[in-house]
């Protein structure tokens, strides 16, 4: 998460910032072709990790690791107890980034701007609705909770 999605997803959610001021909206978005060819590189990144996140039985963290926030965050061994008891949806879930990092890729391919944020904001759902499944302790049964 930390070495290989967290900073490839920051690459593609920076890539455009509008900004809008006195003097009107500052755009800044990606203008050379070295910029889309970094921003290609970071969807491919998301695709191959929504592969990893699919390897059955890995590890979900280093031997030692233990959760930075606990109470906050699962410990490891009780993502890994989670992730054992619903694999369906961890796979799901996994396939979304994956699925998204297809999306990315071409938008940065076509260097399509629009695609690019439209794409953005389902990895964010992507990303959160694992986590809140995942890694946050459960929340209290409520009505729209998926099967
Ligand atoms: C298939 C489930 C899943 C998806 C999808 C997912 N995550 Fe995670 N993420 C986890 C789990 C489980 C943890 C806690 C264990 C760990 O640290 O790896 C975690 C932890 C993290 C951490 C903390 C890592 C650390 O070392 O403290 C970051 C940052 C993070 N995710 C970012 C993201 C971002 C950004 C996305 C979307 C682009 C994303 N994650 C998508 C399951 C997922």
């Amino acid at each position: 998460m930390r070495s290989l999605i967290d900073p490839a997803a920051d690459a593609l959610w920076d890539a455009v910032v509008i900004t809008s001021t006195l003097d009107g909206v500052d755009e800044q978005r990606p203008e050379t072709d070295d910029d889309w060819a970094a921003l290609e590189r970071s969807a491919l990144h998301l695709v191959e990790a929504g592969n990893l996140l699919r390897i059955d039985g890995r590890a979900i963290a280093g031997p030692d690791a233990v959760s930075d926030m606990p109470g906050v965050d699962l410990e490891p061994a009780d993502i890994a107890v989670l992730v054992a008891a619903n694999p369906d949806a961890w796979r799901r879930a996994a396939r979304e980034i994956h699925d998204v990092g297809v999306l990315l890729l071409a938008a940065t391919r076509a260097q399509d701007v629009d695609a690019l944020l439209e794409g953005g904001s389902r990895l964010q759902v992507a990303c959160e609705s694992c986590h809140s499944r995942f890694w946050y302790p459960p929340m209290p049964p409520s009505d729209d909770a998926e099967p």
